[in-house]
């Protein structure tokens, strides 16, 4: 009667679940988190509000704002031996297999999560939120060869992030207020996501009741994948190809109709919705605010932006119900911010870090959850006698 599914306690088989994080509508491209429109949070919240909000069900008041935020900036400092790991990986390791060995490698330094894992869980969410961030940074500064900006306690989260990243002893790096928001809104708008790829994984390993960061680290690497996480670099990849070859994305429209091609319009189509990403909308809107407001002008941007016109009204896009999804725009953002196009989905991971704990915490609480046990339909050989080796031709 609620219009919500009723699952019996086979469900786990199925990978379905219950939850009261994410409500996601992909006829009316509606979003919510906790009951909150992704329009009013990502317009009127900073992300660690919205972390928050996201790991504790409610908006946090001023006070439980600032017990958080203390919490976050108490916890940004990464173990020194820790730091050596960078050492060890060569100049171009991909940034994602860096940020997941990295988080699994918490589980050493922090043995109390393997003990018992919700006891402090509020903490050790709260310390993974933060070291991601600075594990991010500090593994963009050694490929860059650049010293290790170390994170401050008087920047707020983003702040931080920008500053660890992009502060140099030769050159200062001055904290934008439009980008400081720009990165709010874009972590936001990739919070969560009910069961998308990643976060199923994330749930799939902690069913096993292994603990947060082992499971963390499983849900980054299947947000790498370009289908999904993956998306946000590779939309940027074929934007670039399309501005060095001329600007006729018409091609590349083309290829992606072929059914003998398997190149797909990345940054396009999605599992949910079928009508258009709302978080797409808000992403594309920010593109032109940040871009006037940085004075930068950026070819990329007005492709998509036709690429996007004309495949809209395309009848194979119209009849698959192919709509620009999260992916499409972001990249012209942390383009426009300074963010290497290898650490896009890294940034991907960060904004979806709260969401990825709240559902490892809310299977952890549900005192009917079993282990993820998805079943097949076999289709392989029928029963058949055994062959010694010796009789094998
Ligand atoms: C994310 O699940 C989530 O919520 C994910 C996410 C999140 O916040 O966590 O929203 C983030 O992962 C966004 C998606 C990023 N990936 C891309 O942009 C890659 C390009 N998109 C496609 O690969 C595809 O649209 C998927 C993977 C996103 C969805 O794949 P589905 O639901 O399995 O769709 P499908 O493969 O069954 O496609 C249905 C039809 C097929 O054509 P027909 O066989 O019917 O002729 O649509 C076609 C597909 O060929 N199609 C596309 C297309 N996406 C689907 N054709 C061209 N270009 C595309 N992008």
């Amino acid at each position: 009667s609620s219009g919500y599914i009723t699952l019996d306690s086979g469900f786990m088989n199925t990978g379905s679940c219950c939850s009261s994080i994410t409500f996601l509508d992909g006829e009316e491209g509606i979003l919510s988190y906790r009951g909150y429109g992704i329009e009013d949070l990502a317009e009127n919240c900073t992300f660690v509000e919205v972390a928050y909000l996201l790991d504790h069900g409610n908006l946090p008041t001023r006070e439980e704002l600032s017990k958080f935020s203390q919490m976050l900036g108490k916890y940004a400092m990464v173990h020194e031996d820790m730091i050596r790991f960078f050492d060890g990986y060569p100049p171009n390791s991909p940034p994602m297999a860096i940020l997941s060995s990295m988080v699994n490698s918490l589980c050493s330094f922090y043995p109390e999560m393997l003990d018992n894992p919700l006891e402090n869980i509020d903490k050790m969410a709260a310390r993974l939120l933060s070291k991601v961030r600075t594990i991010a940074a500090f593994s963009y500064k050694k490929s860059m060869g650049q010293p290790l900006v170390y994170p401050r306690h008087d920047l707020s989260y983003c702040a931080n992030f920008l500053n660890m990243m992009f502060d140099s002893p030769v050159k200062p790096y001055e904290i934008n207020d439009t980008v400081v928001k720009a990165l709010n809104k874009l972590l936001i708008l990739h919070g969560d996501h009910e069961q998308n790829c990643s976060t199923a994984t994330v749930r799939v390993a902690g069913s096993a009741r292994v603990n947060l960061y082992a499971s963390i680290s499983a849900g980054i690497n299947a947000l790498w994948g370009p289908l999904h996480g993956g998306a946000n670099q590779a939309v940027m990849e074929m934007l670039t190809q399309i501005h060095e070859e001329g600007g006729n994305y018409k091609q590349f429209i083309a290829k992606a109709k072929d059914p003998a091609d398997p190149f797909r319009l990345v940054g396009f189509g999605h599992r949910v919705y079928k009508t258009h990403d709302p978080r797409a909308r808000i992403i594309k809107k920010a593109c032109d605010d940040v871009l006037t407001a940085l004075n930068i002008s950026d070819p990329l941007l007005d492709i998509a932006k036709e690429l996007e016109e004309v495949a809209l009204k395309d009848e194979y896009f119209i009849a698959r119900n192919l709509y620009p999804n999260v992916d499409f725009y972001s990249g012209i953002i942390y383009r426009a911010i300074g963010i290497p196009t290898n650490m896009f989905t890294v940034m991907f991971a960060l904004g979806r870090l709260p969401g990825w704990i709240a559902h490892w915490k809310e299977m952890w609480d549900d005192p009917d959850w079993r282990i993820s046990r998805p079943r097949q339909v076999y289709v392989g050989p029928k029963r058949r006698p055994f062959v010694p080796l010796a009789e094998r031709t």
